[in-house]
């Protein structure tokens, strides 16, 4: 779910509209806004998109300086209008937006029942609102009964909340992220930087505990507890034209297109001489081994690392951060290398935290300065892709695959002095064309066609080896998440022990070639095209499964490190067309959120 709240001297629905926009990719179940004004608390919510809430409300924008909005992706109650956010206690005195889920909301819930209050949502935020106004009938002050309720909670929460008669906001957060953003005569709090970049880039990161209360032209901040607390104010350095759709159709395609230069500032200042600056990080001599955690498209990224760590010698692993609680022991030589986009996701953070509770030295690798895991690991490297909103993620993979690249470099020859490449200087001068090579993909954009040629199949089937395996796999989550076609990614060599049972000639397979035993990928490759699955090569020209395979996606020549991420560019764009072909929701996919801040 994404939060947003403003004060300021003037109206305040259209920058918490705009807002809302901007962090949809948080969920997009409902959305709703509640303004505070001379008449009381005015609350629109509903089912559906934030265009549909602006579209119920426009000509009839209520007026308030002071409000509180929401977008939200469902746990806790279906997508309806009742379930949608904000909500309020029964005199509608109390409206809260809530972005987490509470733990003891059952219990919570029947206590205030027990009092006589009707609940009307299923949802668990639905107690907040009722806990504040049963407590403001006992202390007066609304700070002072936002306290007492929040204390009263369990489980995750970014929470705001607003109170008739009040020019203020209350706000808390615990597990879910929180941002503060002070401009000129106006202040904003959200779950991130996206939703007020066009206002201001002067943030605060709010930590967990943290209770702050926003009026015109003051910021209180405490604890929950109530002990006064002071955070730094940072400036973000993103482009807020990063954060817009520009001529692009989707926020996609755009992202697709925005890798040549995300890329080149990922490896930034960063490449010297045929080696790797990485000053963020201390040495990495004395390490052992090294345990990946992710999710999702992060996952993936981090088994590319994983390999490339084994082809310096390092001892490496990637794993599912939802399944890490049971995974390898940790020693204190162990380095966990959390690999996450946003920083927020629960998943992951849950595997960190067991890795520092287990003495392991860790490491962040995320796209956002100043997220949740930057401020839990002990490190931080970050990936520098720029603000991504689509939530199928392209260009936070290929730059945290770059990053990875130089991470891997430095870990190589700190701990083995190996390198995970043979010929350093054709790996360094591969990166520095990086870059070029995205474009020259993007430029040949023969996607399209195959995407129409094979519209209508009965399932997609990527494989490959090594690095390509990666590949295979993120080429098939991507084609899944924007398509709701059946996809699946395979190590090439598997197909043969089960999945080959699947293949028809209604079972397109793309094929990843990266150079790592291609001629073994090549023959897995028609063993599936010999049952009548056409093969598509992604393959650089020239290579010997060009001619072989029915159709090709070209990849320029490249170190044998990179040739995955080039492929990877290529597959992007299949699902992309298809997806655009099929009328899919490619920015906002069916039933997903950019950011799953809930284990
Ligand atoms: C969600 C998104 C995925 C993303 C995953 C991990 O499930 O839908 O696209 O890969 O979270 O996100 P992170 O921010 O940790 O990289």
């Amino acid at each position: 779910c994404g939060i947003i709240a403003r004060v300021g001297r003037s109206d305040s629905v259209g920058a918490l509209v705009s807002g809302l926009e901007s962090l949809e990719y948080r969920g997009y179940d409902s959305a709703g806004v509640a303004v505070k004004n001379g008449t009381g608390i005015k609350v629109h919510k509903r089912s559906g998109k934030v265009a549909e809430l602006k579209s119920a409300i426009r000509g009839s924008e209520p007026n308030g300086n002071v409000g509180i909005g929401h977008t939200r992706w469902s746990t806790h109650g279906a997508p309806t209008d009742d379930n949608a956010h904000p909500h309020t206690d029964e005199s509608g005195r109390v409206a809260v937006v809530h972005n987490g889920v509470i733990e003891n909301y059952e219990e919570l819930k029947a206590s205030l029942e027990a009092e006589g209050v009707e609940f009307v949502s299923d949802t668990d935020t639905e107690v907040v609102p009722h806990l504040i106004a049963s407590h403001l009938a006992e202390v007066g002050t609304p700070e002072e009964a936002f306290r007492r309720a929040v204390q009263e909670l369990d489980g995750s929460y970014a929470i705001a909340a607003i109170v008739d008669g009040f020019e203020a906001v209350y706000a808390a957060r615990q597990g879910s992220p929180l941002v503060l953003g002070l401009d000129d005569g106006e202040y904003f709090l959200a779950s991130d930087v996206p939703a007020f970049l066009e206002h201001t880039a002067e943030v605060v990161y709010l930590e967990d505990g943290d209770m702050v209360v926003v009026e015109p032209d003051s910021v209180s901040m405490t604890t929950v507890a109530g002990e006064p607390v002071s955070r730094d104010i940072d400036t973000v350095d993103w482009d807020p034209e990063d954060a817009g759709k520009g001529s692009y159709d989707h926020y996609m395609l755009k992202e697709i297109h925005n890798q040549p230069t995300s890329l080149a500032n990922t490896v930034e200042g960063r490449i010297e001489d045929d080696g790797v600056s990485l000053t963020e990080l201390d040495t990495f001599d004395g390490v052992t081994d090294v345990q990946f955690v992710a999710c999702g498209t992060s996952y993936h990224a981090a088994l590319y690392g994983a390999r490339l760590l084994n082809a310096a010698g390092v001892r490496a692993r990637a794993f599912r951060a939802s399944e890490y609680g049971t995974a390898d022991p940790i020693t204190d030589e162990t380095l966990v290398v959390a690999v996450t986009q946003s920083g927020e996701t629960a998943d992951t953070l849950g595997a960190l935290e067991r890795a520092e509770a287990e003495g392991a030295r860790t490491v962040a690798v995320t796209n956002v300065q100043g997220s949740t895991v930057s401020r839990e690991a002990d490190e931080t490297l970050l990936v520098r892709a720029g603000p991504e909103i689509g939530v199928a993620a392209t260009k936070t993979f290929s730059s945290q695959v770059a990053a990875l690249c130089l991470l891997g470099h430095r870990i190589g020859e700190d701990v083995t002095g190996d390198l995970p490449w043979d010929d350093p200087t054709t790996f360094f001068e591969s990166l520095r064309s990086l870059p070029e090579n995205v474009r020259e993909v993007l430029d040949g954009d023969r996607a399209h066609e195959l995407a129409d040629r094979y519209l209508g199949s009965e399932a997609f089937f990527f494989i490959g080896r090594g690095l390509g395996y990666s590949v295979a796999v993120e080429g098939a989550l991507k084609f899944k998440e924007i398509t709701y076609e059946h996809a699946e990614g395979f190590a090439s060599g598997e197909l043969k022990h089960g999945p080959l049972a699947l293949v028809t000639p209604q079972t397109p397979v793309f094929a990843v070639f990266t150079g790592t035993d291609d001629q073994k990928t090549l023959t897995n490759a028609k063993e599936a095209q010999t049952r009548g699955a056409p093969i598509v090569a992604v393959a650089p020209e020239g290579h010997p499964a060009v001619d072989a395979a029915d159709a090709h996606l070209p990849i320029p020549d490249t170190d044998p490190a990179l040739a995955g991420l080039l492929a990877n560019v290529q597959l992007q764009l299949v699902s992309y067309h298809t997806a655009n072909l099929l009328g899919r929701s490619i920015d906002k996919p069916r039933n997903l959120a950019k950011s799953v801040t809930v284990e």
